[in-house]
């Protein structure tokens, strides 16, 4: 049931990103939608691990809600997510994060040995 709820969650999220972000943020994050190439600056790559350094959920939320100018950014990066509900926008960031660094895995289980040839998929 949480398994089913969560996956749920995550569609919802990619549904949201994909209908109100890609245009410009591309389909897997990296700043090459349609509309990217007229944007100046750029939308970031969220497959960068380095772009994530110190980006806490208050900041992604306060950019997506209240727009890039709100925290000194571009204009054009738009309040578009205000009309979110919190859930929608717990989703949402879900979805963007999952293209981030992940958090450390528990202490007890193996390390992952083949993390790095995963991500390189286009
Ligand atoms: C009209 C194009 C456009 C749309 C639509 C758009 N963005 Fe952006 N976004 C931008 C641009 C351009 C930037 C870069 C702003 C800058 O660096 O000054 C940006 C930056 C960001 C950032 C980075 C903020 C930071 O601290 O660097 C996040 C997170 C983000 N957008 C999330 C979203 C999400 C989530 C959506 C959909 C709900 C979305 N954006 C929709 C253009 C867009």
């Amino acid at each position: 049931m949480f398994l089913l709820a969560s996956s749920l969650a995550h569609a919802n999220g990619k549904a949201t990103y994909e209908g109100m972000c890609s245009a410009c943020h591309g389909m897997e994050g990296k700043g090459d939608g349609v509309a990217a190439a007229s944007l100046e600056p750029k939308p970031p790559n969220f497959q960068d691990a380095a772009w994530w350094e110190g980006k806490t959920d208050e900041h992604l939320t306060k950019v997506i809600t209240q727009g890039g100018a709100s925290v000194g950014l571009s204009p054009l990066m738009a309040p578009v997510g205000a009309a979110l509900t919190d859930q929608e926008l717990a989703e949402l960031l879900d979805h963007v994060k999952a293209w981030g660094p992940q958090p450390d895995p528990e202490p007890e289980t193996e390390p992952e040995t083949e993390t790095e040839t995963e991500t390189e998929t286009e």
